[in-house]
C-alpha cells in the first residue's frame, strides 16, 4: 500500500457492527475538528455501503453528538446526472442523511456534475479551495470490485492528476456515465480517510490492497494523518 500513513484495518462479522464503529469514528473526527478549527469538513461517498452509515448518523444517539452546525459537506465524486436522479450521490445523501437532520449543516457543497464533467470539476476545485483551505478533515470512501474508489477507476487519466483537486471522468463505472471525482492530491491533502467495504465480491481487490500492493486506485489514497479500513466480512 502506497499510503504515507500505516492503515488501520478493522474487521467486523456483519455490516451493523461496521457501521456503528464507523459512526463512532466520524463523530470522533468531527468533534476534534470542530474543537480545533471551528469546523468539520466531511467528504461523502456514493455507492450502497454508506447508506446505513448516513442513516445511523442522522438518528439517535449519533445525530445529537455530531456538530452539524459546524459541518461542511463535500462529495468524493458525483455522476453527471441531475441532482434528483436516482443515480446521483447527492440524491442518495439527501434521502439517507440531509433530509433527516434536525437542522442543516454549516454548508453543503454539492458537486454540480449535471453541468458537465469538465466545468463541474473546475468549479468544484474553487469551492474546495474556498470552503476547505485547510483540506478535508475526513473523506468517506468505498471500494469497487475493480479496486476503484470515488470515481478513480483503473487506467483512467484522472489517476494521473498531480495538481487539481477535482477532475472529470469520461463514461466509467455503473452506471456508465461521465463523472466528477476528487483526485489523489485532494485525498493527500485530507487529514483522514475511512474506507467502508463489505468483503463479499471484493476479496481480490481488498486482499491485494491490504497485502501492500499499490497498483489499484484505492491503494493510492494517502491522507495526512489516518487511514482506516472498516471491513465487514458479510
Ligand atoms: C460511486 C462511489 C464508488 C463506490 C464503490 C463501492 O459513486 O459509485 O463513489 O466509488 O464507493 O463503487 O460501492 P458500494 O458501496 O455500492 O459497494
Amino acid at each position: 500500500m502506497a499510503a504515507a500513513v500505516k492503515p488501520e484495518v478493522l474487521r467486523f462479522p456483519a455490516p451493523r457492527e461496521m457501521i456503528l464503529a464507523a459512526a463512532e469514528g466520524v463523530v470522533g473526527r468531527a468533534t476534534s475538528a470542530a474543537k480545533a478549527r471551528g469546523r468539520f469538513v466531511l467528504a461523502l461517498s456514493g455507492g450502497s455501503t454508506p447508506r446505513p452509515l448516513h442513516e445511523t448518523l442522522a438518528a439517535a444517539p449519533f445525530v445529537s453528538r455530531m456538530p452539524w452546525d459546524k459541518t461542511v459537506l463535500f462529495w468524493g465524486d458525483e455522476r453527471c446526472v441531475p441532482p434528483a436522479d436516482p443515480a446521483s450521490n447527492y440524491a442518495m445523501a439527501r434521502q439517507t442523511l440531509l433530509d433527516r437532520l434536525p437542522r442543516p449543516p454549516l454548508a453543503i457543497a454539492r458537486m454540480e456534475a449535471e453541468r458537465g464533467a469538465a466545468p463541474a470539476a473546475a468549479a468544484y476545485e474553487d469551492v474546495l479551495r474556498r470552503l476547505s483551505p485547510d483540506g478535508i478533515d475526513l473523506a468517506l470512501l468505498g471500494l469497487g470490485e475493480d479496486g476503484h474508489t470515488a470515481s478513480l477507476f483503473p487506467g483512467d487519466p484522472a489517476l494521473d492528476e498531480r495538481e487539481r483537486l477535482a477532475a472529470p471522468v469520461s463514461a466509467r463505472g455503473n452506471p456508465r456515465v461521465d463523472r466528477v471525482t476528487l483526485t489523489f492530491p485532494a485525498f493527500r491533502a485530507a487529514r483522514a480517510a475511512f474506507f467502508l467495504t463489505r468483503r463479499p465480491g471484493k476479496e481480490r481487490a481488498l486482499d491485494s490492497i491490504l497485502a501492500g500492493s499499490s497498483g489499484l486506485p484505492a491503494a493510492r489514497v494517502a491522507p495526512r494523518e489516518t487511514l482506516t479500513w472498516f471491513i465487514s466480512e458479510s
